[in-house]
């Protein structure tokens, strides 16, 4: 296939940051998705509904004129969130779900939940209400493995949330094991999981490849070839438990090749080209449009865009870095080329 089209997609989990940061990401992310679902784990965090609605805002302003495009807010739950808030939030419109961070887990999590059982009745206020729990599933623990965190997050939070609470609606953010996969596909239509492109392309060799690699460290770190296959296998599967969602997550250069660096991958520039690289060589582009729009719009209930875009199977070649101030990021594939390009205006990043 030399030309795909397919209406234009949700990139269901994003890290936009702030300030100057925000301004320099967010257009990648406009022009090729019709929504972004807007991560909370900002400085300080996004804990209620007013502060989403403002930061929406924010968000809005950066978003180059003539684009139709919709920011999703979320909420960063903590041990003292308001059940009252964040399900107004939600009911109102200004949100569409809210996100668990255990706390210490990952960027900004140091406000996170301490105890699941800490925030029930926000859950049970949430599953009554329809509105979705976004995880970040991992297990912190000094004597769980790194590798493992991900398991450890299944079956001792996971399984026993989603039995506890029969009606609440979970979405497993950035799903990285086969356990994942499979956890994702298990509960019906009442659990979705997002696979973000760094962890469809790479596995744990790509992060030691001559030498350290700190633009491939993210969270949850990258696994084993074995899991790698089976996130290709479910992303390609058509189902509908699996959504498009890249955890573009921008850091500074200098704070990525950094001792103690810090985990994100920046991936907008190229996303949707990475996903598109993967699908051809799944042979699954005929599905390509159920992950990138379709499963994301029905678990959210939003409107299938109507709009269309096309790719074009052209090589195209990646800045080496993004200037943000005085400052740089690094995209995924910098330096190199993708083998997909976006057709019509807007096509060159
Ligand atoms: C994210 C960030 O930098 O905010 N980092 C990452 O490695 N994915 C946080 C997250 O999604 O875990
Ligand atoms: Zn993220």
């Amino acid at each position: 296939m030399q030309e795909i089209t397919f209406r234009k997609p949700s990139d269901l989990h994003v890290h936009f940051r702030d300030g100057p940061m925000l301004a320099a990401v967010v257009p990648y992310t406009a022009r090729d998705f019709r929504h972004a679902l807007v991560m909370p784990n900002l400085v300080p965090p996004v804990t209620t509904t007013a502060m989403a609605a403002a930061y929406r805002e924010r968000i809005m302003a950066a978003v180059p004129e003539g684009l139709d495009f919709t920011p999703l807010m979320t909420c960063y739950l903590t041990d003292d969130t308001d059940a009252g808030d964040l399900v107004a939030g939600f009911r109102d419109g200004v949100t569409v779900g809210a996100k668990l961070y255990p706390a210490h887990a990952t960027t900004n999590s140091q406000h996170g939940v301490t105890n699941i059982r800490n925030i029930r009745d926000v859950l049970v206020a949430m599953a009554d209400a329809g509105m979705p729990l976004l995880t970040h599933g991992e297990r912190v623990r000094p004597d769980i493995d790194v590798f493992d965190r991900e398991k450890f997050f299944i079956d001792e939070i996971l399984v026993p949330t989603l039995e506890e609470i029969p009606t609440l609606r979970v979405v497993m953010e950035h799903i990285t094991t086969a356990d994942g996969a499979l956890a994702a596909r298990s509960f019906g239509d009442r659990v979705a999981a997002t696979i973000t492109p760094q962890h469809l392309l790479f596995n744990r060799n790509a992060l030691f490849e001559g030498g350290l690699r700190p633009h491939l460290y993210c969270l949850p770190v990258l696994k084993r070839e074995e899991h790698r296959l089976a996130l290709r296998q479910a992303a390609t599967s058509g189902l509908p438990n699996y959504l498009l969602g890249t955890d573009t997550a921008p850091h500074l250069r200098r704070d990525k090749e950094a001792d103690c660096g810090c985990a994100g991958v920046f991936s907008a520039p190229v996303a949707l080209e990475a996903y598109l690289q993967v699908f051809e060589e799944e042979n699954a582009l005929d599905r390509f449009e159920r992950f990138a729009t379709l499963n994301g719009a029905a678990f959210y209930r939003l409107e299938v865009p109507q709009e269309t875009v096309t790719y074009v199977r052209r090589e195209r070649y990646v800045a080496e870095q993004i200037e943000v101030g005085d400052q740089s990021v690094i995209p995924l594939h910098a330096g190199k080329s993708v083998g997909w390009s976006k057709l019509g205006a807007g096509a060159e990043h």
